[in-house]
């Protein structure tokens, strides 16, 4: 099959619609538009990063269905790229339904990852791959049992949520108060649904990056990574690991991947203990803890992303060697100014993205800095000196 490419800007254009537009959706216009794609960044806020990058913007509520369907029928895409979690996905599987879009990878794949619940069913009980123990609660009562019976510690999380959003840990009986407000407060949609996991006691936790595209499904080196207060800081590739342990990391996210369905990248969430591998969660989209492949791919995650939703061939990708990345964040409220990006920039193999965020309120990752080194250690020390280098002053105004 050809695939044909249009020019943008004219009707023959071939239209992708952004659905969030942070730094990864930054990075995914980019590529699309060297592929001669029109590109189309919505996001809840004006001026967010793949906003600035693409032929134009919208600014909605992606959670308003009324809205979404609005816009999808003005616009017309030929493909609905989600960045986030939040959108109204029922409308989503509308317009594949009706064939109006292709939703990327598949309106049921968004559906089923938006609710912690819809994807651990999957995974653990239709698919049958090993998960930590969990239950579903929706009130104190059946927290406090679900504790009962797993026994602690336990990692208390809203079933819609990310970043880590109302999630912590219960490591004694006085916990269990705090982890229940916090979980409903933290929550997406108001509601006070919560996933109870046992926590496993890991020794390292990765990424599966996995792109399925129209040859079929390829596997990236398996990604490290760090993780502070539900926000990644480090990531790097390859973590090393045993060989059981990578053929089974594949074994899962081909599996889960496959159910899934669609094509695009996703980033499979793995916990590895030894030889053993526990499936935790799954993004149908790039990850951020891949913003590494910035550095150590010829293609990266955003290529093989933007490839494989226009239908082209994703063929073997080249390893550039050992690489890390760092995450930068800002923390107050103001309009990000960075100074020593040149101290950051001065060592060879070290790059950077600004991500170019309008503005600050609270804790935001702003920037990452990616580094190639010697060994993975090398370029971790890089990426977090490129990192350090970096002074961030929040401008009123
Ligand atoms: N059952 C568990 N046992 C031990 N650690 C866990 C468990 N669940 C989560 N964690 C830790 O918390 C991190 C965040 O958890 P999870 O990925 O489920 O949340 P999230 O809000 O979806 O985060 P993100 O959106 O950043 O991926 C994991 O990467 C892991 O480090
Ligand atoms: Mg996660």
């Amino acid at each position: 099959m050809t695939v044909s490419l249009g020019t943008p800007l004219t009707p023959h254009a071939t239209r992708a619609l952004l659905l969030g537009s942070g730094e990864l959706g930054k990075e995914v216009a980019l590529e699309l538009m060297r592929l001669g794609a029109e590109v189309i960044a919505v996001d809840r806020y004006p001026d967010a990063p793949a906003m600035q990058v693409a032929h134009r913007s919208h600014v909605i509520d992606m959670l308003d269905g009324a809205a979404l369907r609005a816009l999808l029928e003005q616009e017309r895409p030929h493909l609905v790229i989600p960045e986030i979690e939040a959108i109204a996905t029922h409308v989503l599987a509308e317009v594949e339904e009706e064939g109006l879009a292709t939703v990327i990878p598949t309106a049921r794949a968004t559906m089923l990852t938006m609710d912690r619940e819809g994807i651990r069913r999957l995974a653990a009980e239709e698919l049958g791959l090993p998960t930590s123990p969990y239950r579903f609660v929706d009130t104190r009562d059946g927290l406090v049992a679900a504790v009962e019976e797993l026994g602690l510690p336990v990692v208390v999380k809203p079933v819609m949520s990310s970043s880590g959003k109302g999630q912590s840990v219960i490591r004694a009986a006085s916990d269990v108060d705090a982890a229940w407000t916090y979980a409903v407060q933290g929550g997406r949609a108001g509601g006070t649904r919560i996933i109870v996991e046992g926590f496993v006691d890991f020794d390292y936790e990765i990424t599966q990056l996995t792109v399925r595209h129209v040859g079929g499904t390829s596997y990236m080196a398996p990604v490290g990574h760090t993780q502070v207060d539900g926000d990644y800081r480090e990531s790097w590739q390859p973590q090393p690991m045993s060989e059981a342990a990578w053929a089974e990391s594949r074994r899962i996210a081909g599996t889960v991947t496959e159910a899934l369905g669609g094509r695009g990248v996703f980033g499979v969430e793995l916990f590895v203990r030894g030889d053993e591998v526990i499936f935790s969660e799954v993004s149908p989209r790039p990850h951020d803890t891949g913003l590494v492949t910035l550095a150590s791919q010829d293609l990266s995650e955003f290529a093989l992303h933007a490839r494989a939703v226009l239908g082209l061939p994703v063929p073997a990708v080249l390893e550039l060697g050992p690489s890390a990345s760092c995450a930068v964040l800002a923390e107050g409220s103001g309009v990000p100014v960075f100074s020593g990006v040149d101290d950051a920039l001065a060592t060879p193999g070290t790059d950077l993205r600004l991500f170019g965020k309008p503005r600050v309120d609270g804790r935001r990752r702003v920037a990452v800095t990616v580094a190639r080194g010697e060994d993975v250690d090398d370029a971790r020390a890089k990426a977090r000196a490129a990192a350090a280098a970096l002074r961030i002053e929040l401008a009123q105004g």
